[in-house]
Order: structure tokens, then C-alpha cells, then sequence
């Protein structure tokens, strides 16, 4: 029996994302949650012929702040039970706005949502998909902490969505009918410049016109860009993101089950990961996105393949790790001496 739940489940993401879960024939059980519309999602929902079972949970009205009692019962209902929960709660980018300007308001909300995670589903894979992911999962962290059941093996930041962009901007320079066949690590941060492709490790390996590298290296890391500008003030990337979070989910369920081998670059706390000391010394990060290594604990084995970094790489790198310990810091900081 797998629960899975969706917090932010009425949203642009969240929608899609459930659509995804409750087709899967990994999940058994859907659980909705978000401060509108959830019974109306989930009832739609509930009408297609797969698996899932589905339960929509709604905050009180009015209530954004979870500080009203049927808030907290909706969210003990939806949590009890959770195998993994992942969270696309928050609101998304508009013009001109980067990852980290959504930082204030998106901090509070996955703080609030943590905490009752803490208490009804200490034990569930967390998967924060809200940006921006190199600040919230710290937030995730420190919160999981002081409420003394952190465990950095099952809190992830979803940043599938880079990898997913790498294979596909690659497959079309390449001529690659099915991108999915291209393995291209993505390792840093989700946010700009702290996104580095590393082209060097693809594997097969892809060869990359040299007059075209640095385009696509800016492609991987402002895509998200793209989607804003196109969407012209309606929000940010959320189909592809609810595939992305959606593929990571999958991975997780299936490693979980014993599937062996599956490997995903995901943002997590390194010092708590098998091979990650090493790389939070190396860099200077204790969060990092690198290929992990899933099976039923969570994140297993932490892949260090920072050191092969070609020059060019190892430049991006640098950058990548200067702006990500801000990022990293103002989410402990949020937590730890709140504004
Ligand atoms: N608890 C639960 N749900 C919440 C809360 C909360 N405290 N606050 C907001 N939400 C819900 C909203 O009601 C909405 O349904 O989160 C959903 C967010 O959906 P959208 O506004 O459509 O935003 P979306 O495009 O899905 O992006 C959500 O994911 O990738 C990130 O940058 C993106 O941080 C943004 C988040």
C-alpha cells in the first residue's frame, strides 16, 4: 500500500501532478490538500478508472495561516499515513521575478506545512517542489529538526525538471528522437545560475558544438524563463514541472519497492547521505543537487562526480556555489531567527 499526498493540490502544478498520481498504478492512495478547491479536484478526480482511491482536504476558508482547528484536522486527515508527500504548495513566478523573490511568502508556507508533516507523517518521503527549492528544503530541514525527526535520507528538492530540460534542449541539438534515453546529470541548485549541466558526464556521451554550448548551458538554467515570458503574467512552468515531480515521485515509490539501480539528481542535506560529506566539504554547500542513488531508506549513496568536471564545468560550478550558500543560508536563517 503506498499514500501518497499532494500538498498544493489545487494549484498549476498541484492539478496536474494529481492527475499523474491518481492514474499511476504505484500509488494506492491520493490524498489532496490546499487552502481551495481541493474536494472539487479530488471529486473530479475520483471518477477515472485507475487504482487510487483519492481524498480531497481543504483548509478552513479564510485560513492561510493553518492556525484555525479544522485547518489542523484537514491536514492531520490528509498527512496520517503518507508514504511520501510532495509539495507544490506556494505561489509561482510572475514576469520579472526570479526564484528567489518568491522566497518571503513561499518560506511561510512550507514552514507551516513541514510542521505538520512533523507530526502526522514523520516517517514519509518529502519531496519539496515549491521555490525556491535551494532555500525551502533547508527550511524543510531545520523545521524537521527541531522537531527531533529529520531524516535527510527522505527530504528531497525536486529538481528533475533542470535534468528534464538538459535532455530535452540536448536531444534537439543532437537529433535525439526520445530524450529520455540521454542520461545528463544536472548538479548545483534549482535556481539560475547555480543550475550546472554537466554535458561532460552524459551518458551516452553527447557531443556539444562548441558554438553552441554556452546557449545551452544558459538554456538549462533560465528554461524556467521561457515559460514565464510566454505565459505572459499567468505563472510559471507547470506542466512540465508536475512531469518532472511526478518522475521523481515514481523513482522514489519504485526504489522503495526494491527496484535496484535508480540513480535521480535531487537536492539534498549532504551530510546526512552516504558520500555526501565529502562533497559538502569539497564545495562548502550541505545542500547540494547530485545524482543519488534511491532504494528503500531514500537517498542511499550520494554520487560525486563533481571532481570530473571539465574546465569549463568546473567555472559554472563556482558561480553555482557562491549564490547557493546565500540561498542555503537565508532558508536556515528563516527558520532559525525568523524575520
Ligand atoms: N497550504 C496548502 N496549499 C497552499 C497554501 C498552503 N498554506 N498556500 C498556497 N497554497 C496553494 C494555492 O492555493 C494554490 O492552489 O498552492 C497552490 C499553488 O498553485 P499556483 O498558484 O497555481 O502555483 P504553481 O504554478 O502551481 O507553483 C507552485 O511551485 O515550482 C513552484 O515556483 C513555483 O513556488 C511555486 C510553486
Amino acid at each position: 500500500m503506498v499514500k501518497a499526498v499532494v500538498l498544493g493540490a489545487s494549484g498549476g502544478i498541484g492539478q496536474p501532478l494529481s492527475l499523474l498520481c491518481k492514474i499511476s498504478p504505484l500509488i494506492d492512495e491520493l490524498s489532496l490538500f490546499d487552502v481551495v478547491n481541493t474536494p472539487g479536484v479530488a471529486a473530479d478526480l475520483s471518477h477515472i478508472s485507475s487504482v487510487a482511491t483519492i481524498g480531497g482536504f481543504v483548509a478552513a476558508k479564510g485560513d492561510f495561516k493553518g492556525e484555525k482547528q479544522e485547518t489542523e484536522d484537514a491536514k492531520k486527515e490528509a498527512l496520517t499515513g503518507a508514504d511520501i508527500v510532495i509539495i507544490p504548495a506556494g505561489v509561482p513566478r510572475k514576469p520579472g521575478m526570479t526564484r528567489d523573490d518568491l522566497f518571503k511568502t513561499n518560506a511561510g508556507i512550507v514552514k507551516d506545512l513541514i510542521v505538520a508533516v512533523s507530526k502526522y507523517c514523520p516517517k514519509a518521503y518529502v519531496c519539496v517542489i515549491s521555490n525556491p527549492v535551494n532555500s525551502t528544503v533547508p527550511i524543510a530541514a531545520e523545521v524537521l529538526k527541531k522537531a527531533g525527526v529529520f531524516d535527510p535520507k527522505k527530504l528531497f528538492g525536486v529538481t528533475t525538471l533542470d535534468v528534464v530540460r538538459a535532455q530535452t534542449f540536448v536531444g534537439e541539438i543532437i537529433g535525439e528522437k526520445d530524450p529520455r534515453k540521454l542520461t545528463i546529470p544536472v548538479v548545483g541548485g534549482h535556481s539560475g545560475a547555480t543550475i550546472v549541466p554537466m554535458f561532460s558526464q552524459a551518458k551516452p556521451s553527447v557531443k556539444i558544438p562548441e558554438d553552441k554550448l554556452d546557449a545551452l548551458v544558459n538554456r538549462v538554467q533560465f528554461g524556467g524563463d521561457e515559460v514565464v515570458k510566454a505565459k505572459d503574467g499567468a505563472g510559471s512552468a507547470t506542466l512540465s514541472m508536475a512531469y518532472a515531480g511526478f518522475r521523481f515521485a515514481e523513482s522514489l515509490i519504485k526504489a522503495s519497492k526494491g527496484e535496484k539501480g535508480i540513480i535521480e539528481p535531487t537536492f539534498v542535506y549532504l551530510p546526512g547521505v552516504e558520500g555526501g560529506d565529502a562533497i559538502a566539504k569539497k564545495t562548502g554547500c550541505e545542500y547540494f543537487s547530485v545524482p543519488v542513488e534511491l532504494g528503500p531508506n531514500g537517498a542511499e549513496k550520494a554520487i560525486n562526480i563533481l571532481s570530473s568536471a571539465n574546465d569549463h564545468e568546473k567555472k559554472l560550478l563556482e558561480e553555482a556555489i557562491k549564490g547557493l550558500k546565500t540561498n542555503i543560508e537565508a532558508g536556515v536563517s528563516f527558520v532559525n531567527n525568523p524575520p
